[in-house]
């Protein structure tokens, strides 16, 4: 696997990666939170495409699109973290760890300190995933964006999200 910046050509792959991950049938799918699509191909072409986030695309010379992530700069070296997901039909075979390995390799190369994730509180076992990655919750819990319809279709009304840390 190697992770390289994803090129325009990827973008419509990772839409259906992302969506498949997040919404679909995968061990971590938060489909019974949230429904309808994590995220569409213009939004995807807009953080790509401008502004300090990169997304990147984990491919296998074989295979071809594994899945994704996108880090963002902070202003504190506090790197953010978001839209990691793994093709469903790979998971559970590694995948994951390697992307967040070769992210946070990339980030720490590139001047961050730490890495920052936001995780809906109800998703327990992904939250786990995280925490034997090194993660650990700062306390600090930020109002789920109930008022953005970008975000899908909640389907209860208790959905928060958690902030978590890893010193790289
Ligand atoms: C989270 C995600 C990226 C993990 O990728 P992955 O390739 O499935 O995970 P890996 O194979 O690298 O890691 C497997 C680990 O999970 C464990 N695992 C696998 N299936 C599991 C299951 N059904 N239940 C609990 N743990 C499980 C494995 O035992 C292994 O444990 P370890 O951490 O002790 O090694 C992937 O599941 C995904 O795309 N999820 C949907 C998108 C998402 O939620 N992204 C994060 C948003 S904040």
């Amino acid at each position: 696997m190697k992770l390289v910046e994803a090129q325009t050509d990827d973008l419509c792959r990772i839409v259906d990666i992302v969506n498949e991950a997040y919404r679909g049938t995968g061990w971590t799918s938060e489909a019974e939170l949230i429904s309808g699509p994590r995220v569409d191909l213009q939004t995807l072409q807009e953080i790509a495409g401008g502004g300090s986030t990169t997304v990147f695309a984990a491919k296998d010379e074989n295979i071809g699109l594994l899945g994704c992530v996108s880090l963002s700069p902070g202003d504190d070296s506090q790197w953010y973290l978001s839209m990691l997901a793994v093709n469903p039909a790979i998971q559970a075979g590694g995948t994951g760890k390697a992307i967040m390995a070769a992210a946070e390799s990339y980030a720490r190369e590139h001047g961050a300190t730490a890495i920052k994730i936001s995780v809906i509180q109800q998703r327990d076992s992904l939250i786990a995933w995280y925490e034997r990655r090194g993660y650990r919750k700062t306390g600090a819990v930020l109002p789920f964006p109930y008022d953005d319809p970008s975000v899908g279709i909640p389907l209860r009304d208790d959905l928060a999200l958690l902030t978590l840390t890893k010193p790289l």
